[in-house]
């Protein structure tokens, strides 16, 4: 594969080394996509750094560079320019050289990085609570990372760590024995979790009694009680095939195998006190032993605890974190552990991660890295929530997102049979969700927005996949009219629009790589919708099918294929299908 990218900026370090010296062969030459097309398509910007190193002049050393640079093949231009910028315009052959390259190549020139095992905790909705769009968040941005991760060439471990422990279960059960355990399994399963936990948390608030006996009920379940233990899984399986409901409905990779719950870590939770507390890390404090990791306090001051067992003796959701960052370290060996949970439990984590560095669990080459993410906002920038102010669903926002993009797509293509209407519908409407939710700064709040994320124009879902739809279309035409859609022809680069296009398209491997490091899906978006926005003008410029003779033609279609097959893949990345017609 010769990327001319990287081609140019091994070319420059030996053109650094040749200049300045051998000491300098490990430089970056630091080579970007120019600002605009008078710059030249590539700048690097290394010489004014170097600059400082050597003590010369900043132009001096650019034109040093410049001297020593080997770019015969590869560039038609090469300038010194402004404070000492390299200024590199590639050539057209290069050009078309390098779009034969991606044409062959499965990845599209993205590049298979070093290997490393990386676990992923993601989604971790609480049995028998409704799943709500904080996880619905967690849902979609785990699952891009997990895909591009994967595909960046990584050895990637899902975890689902769902809530299924705790003290709550102890009303949960009682619940459940009330209703009768056909009835709690029957409204689990189809998903009226809202209303069976709201009924459990109501008698529990009024009832002392039923209380007394939900307390009761967590004592025996915690002490490992078998008939408490059934009516507990009866709950774990029912809420499981609800959240599958939902995964399936989502299309997200998440499977049964994926699932290392709380509970999992229960036979752990004893051992990992007992490590911290041989460690030194752990002291009793009132009772509860506790660790303080240095650097977090309170509003007041006080050192702030992770509390490890309570003067109960029992467990809570920090032991059993802790439990699960040893056993992603130790046992999974994991070189990279990410948790892919909102911004408001940020302490908690860090607080996690601060423990496991002191207990030796984590450390430079095995790090854990929280990637949060902001709330989803209504039209009134307060929490997303339905008219009567619950919150929402997740499996009836979906519904209405198939509904939505059903109308929208009836409308845009009348002439789709049934099916397909209906197949493209859920693509389009599920897509447009989770593309919404990807394409914005994660870290950032953003406002839901139906008439938005389903628009055919500007930076959505729909308007992506309908870029991908068009070309594919342009290549029924092409057959249609019986001179022949595939094989494409050879590259020829010529047009400005062309040239474009092409560079535009050589950008994946460096989009990806960036995502797979920064764990920011919405840079894969903004790379995907400025390919369809260059290849938007470059069909304006460059007649296809009109093309003036069949060689051209031939590229030109060559060209389409490319940047549809750059869509479906990046679409695919994000969790998203790219239907050839809507
Ligand atoms: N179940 C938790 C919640 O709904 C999220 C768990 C996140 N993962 C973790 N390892 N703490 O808030």
């Amino acid at each position: 594969m010769h990327n001319p990218v990287a081609l140019l900026t091994e070319r420059l370090r030996a053109a650094v080394a040749g200049a300045l010296g051998p000491e300098f062969a490990g430089a970056d030459p630091v080579v970007r996509r120019s600002a605009q097309p008078r710059f030249g398509d590539f700048q690097a910007n290394a010489a004014m750094a170097l600059a400082k190193q050597v003590g010369r002049p900043p132009r001096e050393v650019a034109a040093a560079i410049v001297e020593h640079l080997d770019a015969g093949e590869l560039c038609s231009a090469v300038e010194v320019a402004g404070p000492g910028f390299i200024n590199l315009t590639l050539s057209a052959d290069a050009l078309a050289r390098a779009a034969a390259g991606l044409l062959a190549d499965d990845r599209l020139g993205v590049a298979p990085a070093e290997r490393r095992r990386v676990v992923v905790d993601y989604s971790a909705p609480n049995v028998a609570k409704e799943m709500h769009v904080g996880h619905l968040r967690s849902t979609i941005l785990g699952d891009a990372l997990v895909r591009v991760l994967h595909f960046a060439g990584h050895d990637v471990v899902r975890q689902n760590h769902l809530g299924d422990w705790g003290t709550p279960f102890g009303m949960l059960i009682e619940h459940l024995v009330d209703i009768g355990e056909q009835e709690a399994v029957r409204e689990l399963s189809v998903g009226d979790l809202t209303g069976f936990y709201k009924q459990a948390r109501d008698k529990f608030d009024a009832d002392p009694d039923f209380a007394g006996r939900a307390r009761q009920r967590v004592v025996l379940l915690q002490g490992g009680d078998e008939a408490s233990l059934r009516l507990w899984r009866l709950l774990f399986e029912a809420s499981k095939v609800y959240f599958n409901t939902v995964y399936d409905r989502l299309g997200v990779l998440l499977t049964d195998d994926d699932i290392a719950p709380e509970s999992f870590y229960n036979p752990r939770l004893a051992e990992v006190a007992a490590e911290l507390e041989a460690k030194g890390l752990a002291v009793v404090d009132d009772g509860a032993l506790c660790v303080f990791p240095p650097g977090f306090t309170n509003r007041d001051g006080q050192p702030l605890p992770l509390i490890i067992r309570y003067s109960t003796g029992g467990y809570g959701y920090a032991t059993t974190d802790l439990a699960a960052l040893r056993y992603r370290s130790l046992e999974l060996q994991a070189g990279r552990i990410l948790y892919v949970v909102g911004a408001p439990q940020a302490t908690h984590l860090a607080m996690i991660f601060e423990v496991g560095r002191m207990a030796g669990w984590l450390g430079p080459d095995r790090p854990a890295e929280h990637v949060p993410f902001g709330s989803i906002l209504g039209q009134d920038r307060k929490m997303y929530k339905t008219r009567s102010g619950d919150s929402v669903r997740l499996i009836d926002l979906l519904d209405e997102a198939v509904e939505r993009a059903a109308a929208k797509v009836a409308e845009a293509n009348p002439d789709l049979d049934a099916p397909t209407r209906e197949r493209v519908a859920s693509l389009v409407g599920i897509g447009a969700v989770k593309y919404a939710d990807l394409a914005s700064d994660r870290i950032k709040d953003y406002v839901f927005d139906w008439d938005r994320m389903l628009a055919f124009e500007g930076n959505t879902g729909p308007y992506l996949q309908y870029a991908h739809a068009r070309i594919r279309s342009i290549f029924r035409r092409a057959e249609a009219s019986g001179a022949g859609g595939r094989p494409p022809g050879e590259v020829v680069v010529s047009e400005p629009a062309e040239r474009a296009l092409v560079l535009q398209l050589l950008g994946l491997d460096e989009v990806v790589a960036a995502v797979a490091e920064s764990l920011q899906p919405h840079r894969l978006c903004t790379y995907l919708f400025e390919v369809a926005s260059a290849f938007t003008t470059f069909y304006e410029q460059c007649p296809v099918l009109r093309a003036p003779d069949a060689a051209v033609r031939g590229s030109r279609l060559a060209l389409c294929e490319l940047t549809a097959r750059t869509l479906a893949l990046g679409l695919g990345l994000l969790g998203i299908d790219a239907p050839d017609r809507m």
